[in-house]
């Protein structure tokens, strides 16, 4: 099983395949923020990856990161990557001080939209 490191939290095994914005909240017990419901539209769900960033990327995490000015090394949205292999990172957007009144819908198991998948370069 994939191993989800997050910083200052602990390493949890994750089921394969599983949503990273869902084994944040399920498996790591972070406070996670996905205001749009994993939909690729807040980028409140972003994590700064320190150790096992995918190369692969979806359209639409791509467009969004660029629209907002936010592609950065290692700063990712966690609603469109998937736990296929061993990931360390920061979570850096979570529910506590954000002033919101909660985390935002639950995501779907499956990445939204459909993932049209590229890479980041
Ligand atoms: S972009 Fe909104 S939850 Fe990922």
């Amino acid at each position: 099983m994939p191993k989800l490191t997050v910083d200052g939290e602990g390493s949890f095994e994750v089921p394969p395949g599983k949503r990273l914005v869902n084994a944040l909240e399920d498996e790591a017990k972070i406070d996670q923020l996905h205001a749009c419901g994993g939909n690729a539209r807040c980028t409140t769900c972003r994590v700064q990856f320190m150790n096992g960033e995918p190369e692969k990327m979806t359209e639409a995490e791509k467009q969004l990161l660029a629209a907002r000015g936010l592609a950065q090394p290692g700063l990712r949205l966690s609603c469109q990557i998937l736990c296929d292999h061993d990931m360390e990172l920061k979570a850096i957007s979570r529910l506590a001080g954000s002033g919101r009144a909660d985390a935002g819908k639950r995501p779907a198991d499956e990445i939204t939209p459909p993932p049209v998948w590229t890479t980041k370069q």
